[in-house]
């Protein structure tokens, strides 16, 4: 007969909105420190007190669309451009810091599709949990993959051949410093994906992304608010650091870009939707 599931265990479960019916069925080990267990809470890596605005929303609303611990959503469709723009994975099997992982959805598929490994630092210690729970269901064990939580805008970065920021510097106020940030530990790639700021995609980001805002501030200023940072200056930071634009596409009014050290969209035109 199995062990009962610890209090600690069945408490976060029920708090996160979870049923406690099947809990034995999700595995209790996890590939990386459980960070969001009420036994081990801690200080957060990094993170600066305007932070905590960001990882309540993000905790708030992966916990209200996770509502099944079996049910892990594929990634959204500008993350699968990203992933698309990423088809030479399997060839250069990198290895991948991903900023602002989320529920690790993109980090998983990364590395089922050929990644060397991957490690994974959101804000939000429930979406951190969520991911450790899809490595451990993808059978992906410590070696290849490592979610924790950080704030990725102030935490000191190990080296990766790819870093990624798929959707993340829209969170964030000082995108330069983001960027900067996340570029100390890019050696080959630079890949991101934000709201387009450019042509009609761009007027229509500014106006919904603007009503939203401006919704939020009234009816929950607790909400954190988007940013539609203007993307020439992203990519600005990002050639004058060495990298060169590889692959570019768009989802909607989302536009996705693979920058690499060095080389120029010229090699790979084909894979531009621009
Ligand atoms: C819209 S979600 C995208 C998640 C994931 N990258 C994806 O595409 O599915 C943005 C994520 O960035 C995280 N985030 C925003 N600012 C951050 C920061 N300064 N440090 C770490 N994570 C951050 C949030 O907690 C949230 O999980």
């Amino acid at each position: 007969m199995p062990d009962r599931p610890s209090r600690c265990r069945q408490a976060r479960f029920r708090r996160a909105g979870y049923r406690t019916d099947r809990i034995d069925e999700v595995p209790e080990s996890s590939p990386a420190r459980p960070v969001a267990d009420c036994c081990r809470s801690g200080p957060v890596e990094g993170r600066e007190a305007g932070q905590g605005r960001i990882a309540r929303h993000f905790d708030r609303q992966v916990v209200q669309s996770h509502t099944d611990p079996f049910d892990l959503p594929e990634p959204v469709p500008i993350s699968a451009r990203l992933l698309d723009l990423l088809g030479d994975v399997a060839d250069i099997r990198p290895s991948v810091l991903d900023l602002g992982c989320g529920d690790g959805a993109g980090a998983i598929r990364l590395l089922q599709t050929g990644a060397g490994s991957v490690n994974g630092l959101d804000l939000s210690p429930a979406s951190i949990e969520i991911a450790q729970r899809r490595a451990v269901s993808a059978g992906l064990g410590t070696e290849r993959v490592r979610f924790a939580v950080a704030d990725v805008a102030s935490v000191s970065l190990q080296p990766h051949d790819w870093v990624l920021l798929d959707r993340v510097i829209c969170c964030y106020g000082d995108a330069d410093r983001l960027v900067g940030n996340a570029l100390t530990a890019a050696l080959r790639r630079f890949v991101f994906s934000v709201p387009a700021s450019r042509g009609w995609r761009g007027v229509l980001n500014a106006i919904g992304w603007g009503i939203e805002n401006l919704w939020k501030a009234i009816v929950n200023p607790d909400r954190c608010r988007g940013y539609v940072h203007d993307v020439k200056s992203i990519e600005q930071h990002l050639e004058a650091a060495g990298f060169r634009k590889l692959r570019t596409g768009h989802r909607g009014l989302w536009y996705a870009a693979v920058f690499e050290r060095g080389t120029s969209l010229t090699e790979d035109p084909a894979a531009t939707d621009d």
